[in-house]
């Protein structure tokens, strides 16, 4: 993913994750994201149009991945995980172990997806934000 894809993988978002946008995820602020992570964030690609994106970054000692969003008529084909995998390969590339995600409790696609994927649920931590 480059910054001329944020308005194709913002308007994705809008139909796929809508209620995990926030501030955090303007124009300006995904650009210092990917240049702060280059050559991580995937977007996949169908027939020249943007149907699948993930952000991927990491933070010197744990991976992250954010926003992982496949559009609804190309679900269940193995994008999903093709590109997560991706990810958290590029992220062990950079020689970080382990890689977190954050799943709203009552997303009924992400849950079992993330699990499918691997990842483990944490039952020990809770998430503190401060704004
Ligand atoms: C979650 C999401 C990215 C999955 O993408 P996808 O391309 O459909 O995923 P895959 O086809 O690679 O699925 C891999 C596995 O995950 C599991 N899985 C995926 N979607 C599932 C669903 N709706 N119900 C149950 N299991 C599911 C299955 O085990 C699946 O393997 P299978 O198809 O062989 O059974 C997609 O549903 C999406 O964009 N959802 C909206 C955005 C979102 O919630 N993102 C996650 C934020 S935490």
């Amino acid at each position: 993913m480059t910054i001329e894809d944020y308005d194709e993988v913002f308007a994705l978002w809008q139909i796929t994750t809508k209620r995990a946008l926030s501030s955090a995820d303007s124009r300006e602020n995904i650009s210092k994201y990917l240049n702060h992570n280059r050559g991580m964030s995937l977007v996949g690609i169908v027939g020249g149009k943007i149907i699948a994106t993930v952000l991927a970054g990491h933070d010197g000692r744990r991976g992250f991945i954010h926003h992982m969003a496949v559009s609804p008529d190309f679900r269940r084909k193995g994008i999903g995980s093709k590109l997560a995998r991706e990810a958290d390969k590029r992220i062990k590339n950079e020689g970080i172990a382990k890689t977190h995600i954050f799943c709203y409790k009552n997303n009924t696609l992400g849950q079992p997806f993330w699990r499918a994927m691997g990842f483990s649920k944490r039952d020990d931590i809770d998430v503190f934000s401060y704004d």
